[in-house]
């Protein structure tokens, strides 16, 4: 009897050969019902750690532990049937050793089902994304704004402004694609660095507050569906305005990306 789903879900192979592709869109989701609604027009469905702020009300990502990060992505797994799933390390979980990023890893992929997890950090985790991808674990990267550093850095501060702080930025990129990342989430990023990034490594990057010519963007849904009560960041859009429908909401962002009509000039650094 054959074990294979009559349904074929997008792999982290799919994403990585879009890097020329139409543009790749993700958005989060950390429930099988917002999974379900975002499935059938999402590339990637991301389960962010983000959830900590969304779901439970925390300040920062810090507080997220990778069982809440698994319960979630289980659920998300349960809701969708055709968009990677990629779910969020959370802080604390990968950044000791190798070996402990590989027991996480290995603990998201076995209990989720999930087809890959997401990291933060440029250079200083590329040994460790290389050792995941050569033991089987899909990894997609994320530079330039990293909340998780939030303590370290002291402010949610986009970067890159100015181009003489554009080296370690472009350093970072440069080592996750060559670590074998299949893509990479670009965050607060001066558009003109994200767009020298894209044309210059050789996987898909996916931008929020990156610009329009990265391969892809993701939103946090609970932001563009504007039920976030939280001050927004400078490149959420509200997508609701206008529509009737979280579909037609869903739908709208879909097309803007895929158009290039998202983000624009006001969305971005
Ligand atoms: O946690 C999250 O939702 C994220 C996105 C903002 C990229 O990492």
């Amino acid at each position: 009897m054959s074990v294979q789903s009559a349904i074929k879900r997008k792999t982290a192979p799919d994403i990585r050969a879009r890097k020329h592709g139409e543009p790749i869109v993700m958005l989060t989701s950390y429930h099988a019902h917002t999974a379900a609604l975002v499935d059938r027009y999402c590339d990637v469905i991301l389960v962010g750690d983000s959830l900590g702020n969304v779901m439970h009300g925390f300040e920062t990502t810090v507080p997220v532990t990778l069982d809440m990060m698994i319960l979630q992505g289980h659920a998300v797994m349960r809701g969708s049937q055709h968009a990677l799933v990629v779910v969020d390390m959370p802080f604390g979980s990968y950044e000791a050793s190798k070996e402990q990023a590989f027991h996480s890893a290995v603990r998201i992929l076995k209990e989720t089902h999930c087809g890959a997890v997401k990291l933060e950090g440029g250079a200083r985790m590329a040994e460790t994304i290389a050792f995941l991808v050569e033991r089987g674990v899909p990894v997609m990267g994320h530079i330039g704004l990293t909340p998780q550093s939030i303590n370290t850095l002291g402010s949610f501060r986009a970067q890159g402004r100015e181009e003489g702080s554009w080296e370690p930025i472009e350093n970072d990129a440069r080592a996750v694609a060559q670590a074998g990342a299949f893509s990479v989430v670009v965050e607060a990023v001066a558009e003109p660095l994200a767009r020298k990034i894209t044309e210059t490594i050789a996987i898909p990057t996916i931008g929020i507050g990156a610009g329009k010519d990265c391969s892809g963007q993701v939103l946090v849904l609970h932001d563009m569906l504007d039920i976030y009560p939280g001050r927004k960041a400078r490149f959420v859009k509200n997508f609701m305005a206008g529509s009737s429908s979280i579909a037609e909401t869903v739908a709208s962002y879909v097309k803007e990306v895929k158009a290039g009509k998202f983000p624009t000039a006001e969305h971005c650094f």
